[in-house]
């Protein structure tokens, strides 16, 4: 990281998770002349601040002369990242993980200073994708590395750091790799006292597929079954039987049980019940057994790496793309790819680009930031 890189970039990269929140959802009515096109609307995307603030127009050229080591280049991608990582927590605003609530009879470890390294492991995740020299941004898929202090090594099998948080190569024995694998994330995306596969499936179905599921029917009882003879596959799989539900449920729950051998706080565990778990399914026609492979398959997904570049055009520029945008974004997609995709070279180009410096920025109008 460069010494002399503005102070305010630091912000977006350790700010306290509220502020954050209010990156993800910021941007919003944008109405500019052309001259100070590129200063607003790397405001919400650059700065990942709140859309009135500015960034310099030193710091613009900047990035258009290609300085890649620029804290702003990586603080960019990154909001783009934990926005896909983290948007399916609409709740975020009033439930971001700080205030997951956990049972605390079942989890009396989930404290406060536990949800904090889970959130600051995730953010050193992300940075790291970003920062380090030739990231493949598809490692957010399929990393087998990590960040851990004391409180997370048990969850990811590593030794404690003497202190801080370390980098660590995940063990194969983790069951974890890519976003996927973090804690903090598998823990925001379950109940209190139980898993959600029906939750984590949604996340990874809008998050990182891009792909809006159905409201859920007036009526039903959501409610799931306690039954301490199976796995909660086998609940949900019993009620999938219903065609009603599996209309809905069977685009998005088996998506989930790829998460199943992580309890509702994030531990790896090979039992429920019991019984073995079973992490077993299929996307987009390949398979996969829990979220370490799911990884390797989402990475190979075009939908994935599609939709990423879609968060992100998102937020460059303060809207919802439309069917026009789609060219770009596709566009987007080969650049990345010739650029072998890493980011930050992928970044400086599109910063430059008379796309992203002549397009007007509209206010948000649809989907998720
Ligand atoms: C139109 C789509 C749709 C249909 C049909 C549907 N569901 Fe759902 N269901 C959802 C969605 C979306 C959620 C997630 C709600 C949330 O957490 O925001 C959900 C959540 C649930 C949950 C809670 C899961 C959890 O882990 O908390 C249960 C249980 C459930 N549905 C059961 C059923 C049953 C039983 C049927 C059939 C009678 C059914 N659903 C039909 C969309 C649907």
């Amino acid at each position: 990281m460069p010494s002399r890189a503005p102070r305010r970039a630091r912000a977006p990269l350790v700010a306290p998770v509220r502020l954050r929140l209010v990156m993800l959802v910021a941007p919003a009515a944008v109405r500019i002349r052309r001259s100070r096109a590129v200063s607003l609307r790397m405001s919400p995307t650059v700065m990942a601040r709140t859309p009135r603030a500015r960034i310099a127009p030193a710091v613009v050229d900047q990035l258009r002369s290609g300085a890649r080591d620029s804290l702003l280049v990586v603080a960019s991608t990154y909001r783009p990242m934990l926005s896909a990582a983290m948007s399916k927590c609409h709740g975020w605003r009033k439930n971001p993980v700080c205030f997951v609530v956990k049972s605390p009879t079942l989890f009396p470890t989930f404290n406060a200073a536990l949800k904090s390294s889970m959130l600051q492991g995730t953010q050193l995740f992300l940075r790291n994708i970003v920062l380090e020299a030739n990231a493949d941004v598809r490692s957010f898929y399929d990393s087998d590395q990590t960040f851990a202090d004391a409180n997370l090594a048990a969850f990811y099998g590593v030794q404690a750091p003497a202190s801080g948080f370390a980098q660590f190569k995940l063990p194969a024995s983790s069951g974890r790799a890519g976003i996927l694998g973090q804690a903090g994330l598998i823990a925001a995306q379950s109940q209190a006292d139980r898993t959600s596969p029906t939750r984590r499936g949604i996340f990874i179905l809008e998050s990182l597929l891009c792909i809006t599921p159905p409201t859920p029917p007036q009526g039903v009882n959501t409610m799931l079954a306690v039954d301490k003879t199976l796995t909660t596959r086998e609940i949900l799989e019993a009620h999938r039987k219903d065609p009603t539900c599996a209309n809905c449920h069977a685009l998005f729950d088996p998506l989930g049980i790829a998460m199943e051998h992580f309890d509702p706080i994030g531990r790896y565990r090979e039992q429920e019940n019991g019984l073995p778990i079973d992490a077993t399914g299929s996307v987009g026609g390949m398979s996969f057994d829990g979220v370490a492979q799911l990884g390797g398959v989402l990475r190979q997904d075009p939908r994935a790496l599609s939709c990423l570049l879609s968060n992100f055009y998102r937020n460059a520029n303060g809207r919802a793309e439309d069917d026009k945008d789609r060219d770009q974004i596709d566009s987007m997609g080969k650049s990345l790819a010739a650029r072998n995709y890493v980011w930050k070279s992928f970044l400086t180009d599109f910063v430059a680009s008379d796309a992203f410096r002549s397009a007007p920025a509209l206010p948000v109008t649809t989907g998720s930031p």
